[in-house]
C-alpha cells in the first residue's frame, strides 16, 4: 500500500486529484492535508469513492511540527502538493499572504520531508517522492511571435501569485540538487472542471450568464491561455510520479489556445444550445469589457513534447467537450453552487474586484 501525503486537497485540483487517485488506484491510502482557506471546501469531498483509503486533516503547510508528526504517523510513501493561494487577482491584494503560504509552506514542508527521509531507512528511501504542482505563469508573458515555453524557458514571472509560485520552484529543485530529495515538478496551464471556484473565468461566466448578470472581461479580451480540462491534468500528475525522472520538471497543457473573448463566447454558445428557452439567449449579449488586470500577461503557451515522448501522455479531452462537461457539472450541483455563493467571503471578493472595474470601451 503506497501513502500518500496530499496538500491542499480540498481545493479545486486537489479534490480531483484525490477522487481520480482512488478511483484509478486501488494500491493507495490519502491523507489529504488542508487548512481550508476560502478556497477549501469540505463540500468537494463528498461522496468520495471508497472513503475508508482517505482521511482528511485539517491543517497548515506552514505548521512544520504538525507536518512532522503526520509524516511520521502515516509512514508517508508520496507528498503530492498542490496547497497555495492560486487566484492572480488577489495577489495584488495581499502578497504576503502569497509569499507565506506558496513560498514558506513549501519550504516548510520540503524541511519536514527532508528530516522524515534521513529518519527512513536507506534500503526504504528509494520509495519515498515529493511531487510539487506548479503553474505556466512562473515564465511570464509571451509575444505573437514567440515559440511556446519549454522545460529550459527562463523564469520570469510577472504577478505575485507568479513569482512566489517561481521562488518555490526553485526551492524545490534546490532540494534536489542540494540534499539528493526525490522531487519531481509539473509545470501546467489553465484548468478548468468540476469543483472550481467561481472566481476564476470559467466557473464565473458559467454562473453569471445564468443569472444573467454580466460577463466581465478584463481589457480587450485578446489575451491567450492554454486550457486543460482537470482530470487529464491529474493523469499527467500520475505519469510524472510513475514514470517520471527524478529531479525533473515536466510541462503540462491542454494544447489549445483561445483567446479570453473566444472562450467565453464558445461557453455563451454550449448555453445558448443548452437552454434556448433562457430569458437570457443569446447569453454573448451579457458581456461586459472592464478594466484590466494590472500587467496582464498576453499569452501563454507551453510545448508539451517532452512528457508525450517520454512518458506518453497526451490530453484527451477537446476544449469544447470539456466545457459542456463542465456546464453539466455546474447544472447539476445546485447545492454546492448555492453553499459557495452564500460564503460571505465569495460575495465580499466579486464585491471588491468588479465593484471598482469601470466599464472600458
Ligand atoms: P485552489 O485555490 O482551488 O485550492 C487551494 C487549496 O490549498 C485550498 O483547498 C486551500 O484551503 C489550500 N491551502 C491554501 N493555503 C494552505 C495552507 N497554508 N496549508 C494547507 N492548505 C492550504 O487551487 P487549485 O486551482 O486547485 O490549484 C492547486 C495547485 O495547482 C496550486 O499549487 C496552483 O498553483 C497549481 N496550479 C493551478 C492551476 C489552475 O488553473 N487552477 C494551473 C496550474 C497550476
Ligand atoms: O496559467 C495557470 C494559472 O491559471 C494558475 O496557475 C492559476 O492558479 C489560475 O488561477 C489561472 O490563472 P489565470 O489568471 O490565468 O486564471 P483566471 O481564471 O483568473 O483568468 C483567466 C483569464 O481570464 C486571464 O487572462 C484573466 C481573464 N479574466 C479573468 C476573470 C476572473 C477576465 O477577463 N475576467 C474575469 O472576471
Amino acid at each position: 500500500m503506497k501513502n500518500i501525503l496530499i496538500t491542499g486537497g480540498a481545493g479545486f485540483i486537489g479534490s480531483n486529484f484525490v477522487r481520480y487517485t482512488l478511483e484509478k488506484e486501488s494500491g493507495v491510502k490519502i491523507v489529504n492535508y488542508d487548512s481550508l482557506t476560502y478556497a477549501g471546501n469540505l463540500d468537494n469531498l463528498a461522496d468520495l469513492p471508497d472513503q475508508d483509503r482517505s482521511e482528511f486533516i485539517e491543517g497548515d503547510i506552514c505548521d512544520g511540527g504538525h507536518l512532522d508528526e503526520v509524516l511520521r504517523k502515516y509512514q508517508i510513501n508520496l507528498v503530492v502538493h498542490f496547497a497555495a493561494e492560486t487566484h492572480v487577482d488577489r495577489s495584488f491584494l495581499s502578497p504576503e499572504i502569497f509569499h507565506q503560504t506558496n513560498f514558506i509552506g513549501t519550504l516548510t514542508l520540503l524541511e519536514a520531508f527532508r528530516k522524515y527521509y534521513l529518519t527512513v531507512d536507506e534500503s526504504r528511501r528509494k520509495d519515498l517522492h515529493f511531487h510539487h504542482i506548479s503553474t505556466d505563469e512562473i515564465f511570464g508573458s509571451l509575444y505573437p511571435e514567440q515559440e511556446p515555453f519549454s522545460e529550459n524557458s527562463l523564469e520570469k514571472p510577472n504577478s505575485i501569485y507568479a513569482a512566489s509560485k517561481t521562488a518555490s520552484d526553485v526551492m524545490v529543485r534546490s532540494y534536489f540538487h542540494a540534499f539528493g530529495l526525490p522531487i519531481t515538478i509539473t509545470n501546467c496551464s489553465n484548468n478548468y472542471g468540476p469543483y472550481q471556484y467561481p472566481e476564476k473565468l470559467v466557473p464565473l461566466i458559467i454562473l453569471n450568464a445564468l443569472e444573467g448578470k454580466p460577463l466581465p472581461i478584463y481589457g480587450d479580451g485578446l489575451q491567450i491561455r492554454d486550457w486543460i480540462f482537470v482530470s487529464d491534468h491529474c493523469r499527467a500528475i500520475w505519469k510524472v510520479i510513475q514514470n517520471g525522472t527524478l529531479g525533473q520538471v515536466y510541462l503540462v497543457a491542454g494544447t489549445n489556445q483561445p483567446t479570453n473573448l473566444e472562450i467565453v463566447r464558445e461557453i455563451c454558445s454550449l448555453l445558448d444550445e443548452k437552454i434556448p428557452e433562457s430569458k437570457y439567449y443569446p447569453h454573448i449579449n451579457l458581456i461586459l469589457h472592464v478594466k484590466d488586470r494590472p500587467g496582464h500577461d498576453r499569452r501563454y503557451a507551453l510545448n508539451t513534447e517532452k512528457i508525450s515522448t517520454e512518458l506518453g501522455w497526451m490530453p484527451d479531452l477537446k476544449l469544447r467537450e470539456g466545457l459542456e462537461k463542465t456546464i453539466n457539472w455546474y447544472l447539476e450541483h445546485p447545492g454546492w453552487v448555492k453553499n459557495v455563493q452564500n460564503q460571505p467571503n465569495y460575495q465580499q471578493w466579486l464585491e471588491s474586484n468588479y465593484s471598482s472595474r469601470v466599464r472600458s470601451e
